[in-house]
């Protein structure tokens, strides 16, 4: 697998496994699939409510666990150094390890400085790898990486062909911080799988739509975690290094982006209200 290389020097896979929306008793299933098949970037949350599945099929798959990178995330009313580091601990357990590659702080609402200072304190004592956070827009990303001692070294955004994030990839870019893409099909909104630019494009090298898209972002060094169900899907949405993008392929994909939300806005006062119910 390609992997990129985090500002301290962590090589992380350009490609994963996401499992959001993937039922906690089907998850097991679903990520030794995903083992199999190839993957060894697993992408969950405390709020995702299975990570002891991914865990469980981490344990079981036979493979060293330093040849996996196991991403989570501390959810909202996780937020605050001594509930995150509760938090933490927790997942630790239930992904059955010692460290944590990469844990995020989903979302920036509540005291996300408190959970950040935990975890610079667990990244320092090696039980965290790397750090960053998640939907940190251009001004939340600057603040906090003005003020902490370690830079986040990713930012998970929604990323996707109609939401490009070119603005804040060349910000991301500039303070060394990775940007990894969430919902990289946009969770197949606004008929992504039937996109006739896509679809077109995928035909001239043999590849499926869902290819292009991932393609597409791997091209810019986008970390691209795809969630399926599906082993089949699984095995497609891997196959995505025995082609390249040509330049005015790129160009055309390029016109897709609306560089507009598809899901909901960080700075809409329903949205966040929404976000700060879910526990
Ligand atoms: N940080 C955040 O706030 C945040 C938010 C959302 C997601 N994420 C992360 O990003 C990951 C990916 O995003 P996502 O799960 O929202 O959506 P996504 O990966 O963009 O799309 C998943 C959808 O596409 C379908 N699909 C997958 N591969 C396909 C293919 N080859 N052909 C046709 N359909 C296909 C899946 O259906 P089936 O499963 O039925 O195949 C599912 O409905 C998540 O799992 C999670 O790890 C993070």
């Amino acid at each position: 697998m390609k992997t990129v290389k985090l500002s301290n020097s962590l090589e992380m896979p350009l490609l994963g496994y996401g499992v959001f929306q993937v039922n906690p008793d089907e998850c097991e299933r679903c990520v030794s699939d995903a083992i199999e098949v190839g993957y060894r970037l697993i992408d969950t949350a405390q709020i995702y409510k299975n990570e002891e599945g991914v865990g469980r099929a981490v344990a079981k798959s036979g493979i060293s666990r330093k040849d996996f990178f196991l991403v989570t995330k501390v959810w909202i009313s996780n937020a605050g150094y001594e509930k995150a580091k509760q938090s933490i601990d927790t997942s630790l357990e239930k992904l059955k390890t010692d460290y944590i590659d990469l844990v995020l702080i989903h979302q920036p609402f509540g005291d996300y400085y408190g959970t950040y200072r935990l975890l610079e304190e667990y990244y320092e004592k090696g039980i965290i790898k790397s750090i960053g956070v998640s939907n940190f827009y251009a001004d939340r990303f600057i603040d906090i990486a003005s003020f902490v001692k370690h830079i986040p070294m990713v930012n998970q955004m929604e990323t996707h062909v109609f939401l490009q994030q070119q603005k804040l990839h060349k910000i991301l870019k500039e303070n060394k911080c990775q940007l990894m893409s969430w919902g990289p099909f946009a969770e197949g909104k606004n008929n992504l799988f039937t996109n006739e630019t896509l679809l077109n494009i995928g035909k001239k090298y043999n590849k499926t739509s869902a290819q292009v898209a991932l393609r597409y972002l791997l091209e810019q060094n986008i970390v691209v975690i795809p969630k399926t169900v599906n082993k089949d899907r699984m095995v497609e949405n891997i196959n995505v290094f025995d082609f390249e993008l040509s330049d005015d392929d790129m160009a055309e994909i390029l016109k897709l982006d609306t560089d507009t939300t598809l899901f909901g806005n960080h700075t809409d006062y329903d949205f966040v209200k929404y976000l700060l119910s879910i526990k």
